[in-house]
């Protein structure tokens, strides 16, 4: 989603705020802009499409102090116009902002009234004139008195002719300060500037930052809202790892799918025998998520509830937030969110907050859900590719340590048994990675269709729905996914002959059932590609023969099935690391 950048230093402000952008694209845009001070006051430039278009008309551009943007369009369409930044009527300011401003139409038409014009169709440009509005040569005064009218979640940079210093303010929304030697820099995530720095003030809903440079020094005062200073620690991130670029893959996906082994074992290592209190003393769970991590959290509900017995509500968080969910103080909500940024996550945890317990799975550290539930870590490492893959699997993985938590509570035999195959997980996972040839091949079969059906009992469910998606959002495929009993009551009038059906069957104790739908759909014509770790060959046109396990096996059919959507949307020419219309970190409702 929308991505902020901003500096203030001794250098040209321009190319270090591409190269920050830059490492935001990971986030969906569909237009950008920077905001710079010059001897003429401040200059903007903008486009829409990719930043690739801004560097073509802004590389001229220069000032030690710059704001820039990357707008992931909600209010008004991804134009040059309604890209950030916003420039206030008198010139004075010029803003970035990530959020959603839900009071615009009200101050849009109180500004209206008192003379000032919109250029743009956003909720953010009413900011730009807000400040202008209260601006009376004091930049601290008018931030205050905009923010005191702003309803809804902002994280904002802005700049001001008059005055040689950066300002932020965060509501809810994202946002990070970082330092240097002689430079200071903001942003919306810190892998903007991980290249730059690894000290970062996260500033808190509520805060603002007044950074300046004195004496070639940084300087950072951190204030509320009432105008009171705040002292901060700061927060010293994780050197740059093996995430940086691409190496020798041609996409990240595909590169994040190959580190599954690998980050499966550090999350294992760092899990396994980590203390869990949020564990204890629980009567049930809700599970949460939104898209990818609902999954997770649908696939967490079917193991633990059929391995612990314990009761397990899984939701999408954004209806959950919504439909007043009836909690118990013995229950523990648990939040599943790779960015830990996601507004509906973050709302429904706060739904829970004082009522019971809340935990959350999270892979980012410090990210604004670990400070409103137990952080329960994923070590994945930075996922830049939009759709999640070994973000997944960690996070099922975690839900994995978490019952076997439980089993081993109750001196539960399968305990061991469960531990020795998670062990084992990276394994299994290197050997299913090695179907990637066989998946490649069958791929031009899936990618020459416009839709697909996915089915699947009990987690391989969860599986299915997961393998959906996944093969939709970056092939734009449409893919429906069902449980496999569930097909016949309705569904099944769509099967036709070469309709193409993809069935995960990895429970031997479900498996009879699933099969009779695979000849249910395969009488109806349908092509059907198996995934399963039996020989159900008969059955299928294709099938993928994951390894054997006796808890993980949907883990391993999810990998099979993210290299069957990777290399179909490759086939059909999709742009597989940045697909259409979709942002990693959804952080407006
Ligand atoms: C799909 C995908 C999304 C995310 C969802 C939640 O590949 O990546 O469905 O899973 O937007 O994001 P997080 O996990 O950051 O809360």
């Amino acid at each position: 989603m929308c991505g902020i950048v901003g500096y203030i230093g001794n250098q040209n402000a321009t190319p270090i705020l591409f190269n920050g952008l830059k490492r935001l694209e990971y986030r969906g845009y569909d237009s950008a802009g920077i905001a710079t001070i010059d001897s003429n006051g401040i200059s903007i430039k903008k486009s829409e499409g990719r930043l690739c278009n801004l560097i073509q008309i802004a590389s001229s551009e220069c000032g030690n102090i710059g704001i820039g943007h990357t707008r992931w369009a909600t209010h008004g369409c991804p134009d040059a116009k309604n890209a950030h930044p916003h420039l206030s009527q008198s010139g004075a300011f010029a803003i970035v902002h990530n959020g959603i401003i839900e009071n615009y139409a009200e101050l849009k038409s109180f500004l209206s009234i008192r003379g000032f014009t919109f250029v743009s169709d956003t909720d953010s440009e009413v900011i730009a004139h807000l400040l202008d509005y209260y601006y009376d040569g004091d930049v601290i005064e008018a931030i205050l008195a905009t923010s005191s009218r702003l309803v809804g979640s902002y994280a904002l940079g802005i700049i001001c002719r008059d005055d040689h210093r950066l300002f932020a303010i965060k509501k809810d929304s994202p946002l990070v300060v970082g330092l240097s030697k002689s430079e200071a820099y903001i942003a919306s995530d810190m892998q903007a500037l991980t290249d730059k720095t690894r000290d970062f003030y996260i500033l808190d809903s509520g805060e603002i930052a007044i950074i300046s440079i004195v004496g070639g020094l940084p300087k950072i005062r951190v204030m509320n809202t009432r105008g009171k200073t705040i002292q901060k620690d700061t927060y010293r991130a994780e050197a740059e790892g093996e995430t940086a670029d691409k190496g020798d893959y041609p996409h990240f996906m595909l590169k994040e799918i190959y580190e599954q082994p690998a980050a499966i074992e550090r999350t294992l290592k760092a899990q396994l025998n980590a203390p869990l209190p949020f564990l204890s003393n629980i009567g049930g769970m809700h599970i949460i998520g939104c898209g990818s991590a609902y999954h997770a959290a649908l696939m967490g509900k079917y193991v633990i509830e059929a391995l612990t017995g314990m009761r397990v509500n899984a939701d999408i968080a954004s209806e959950f937030r919504y439909r007043n969910p009836r909690l118990q103080s013995s229950d523990l909500l648990l939040a599943i969110s790779q960015s830990g940024e996601t507004a509906d996550t973050i709302g429904a945890c706060l739904v829970a907050q004082n009522k019971c317990k809340t935990a959350c799975i999270v892979n980012v550290p410090e990210s604004s859900l670990t400070h409103i539930a137990s952080p329960m870590y994923t070590y994945a490492g930075s996922e830049v590719a939009v759709a999640t893959t070994k973000g997944f699997t960690t996070q099922l993985l975690n839900l994995y340590v978490i019952t076997l938590r439980l089993l081993q509570k109750r001196g539960d035999i399968r305990a061991k048994l469960l531990q020795d195959e998670l062990t084992a997980l990276p394994f299994a996972i290197a050997k299913a990675l090695e179907l990637e040839g066989q998946i490649k091949n069958l791929s031009p079969i899936v990618a020459s269709h416009e839709t697909a059906y996915f089915i699947g009992r009990g987690a391989d469910y969860a599986s299915a729905k997961e393998s959906a998606l996944k093969l939709k959002e970056i092939s734009y495929i449409h893919a429906d996914c069902y449980p496999a009993g569930e097909l016949k009551h309705g569904t099944i009038s769509l099967i036709e002959k070469g309709s193409v059906v993809v069935a995960i069957a990895t429970d031997q104790a479900l498996l009879d059932k699933t099969v009779s739908n695979i000849i249910e759909v395969k009488a109806r014509g349908a092509f059907v590609i198996g995934i399963s770790c039996f020989d159900i060959s008969h059955v299928c046109d294709k099938l993928i023969s994951i390894p054997q396990a006796q808890y993980t096996s949907p883990i391993l059919a999810s990998v099979a099935a993210q290299l069957l959507a990777y290399h179909v949307a490759l086939a059909r020419g999709c742009d597989i690391d940045k697909p259409r219309n979709l942002a990693k970190s959804v952080t407006v409702e």
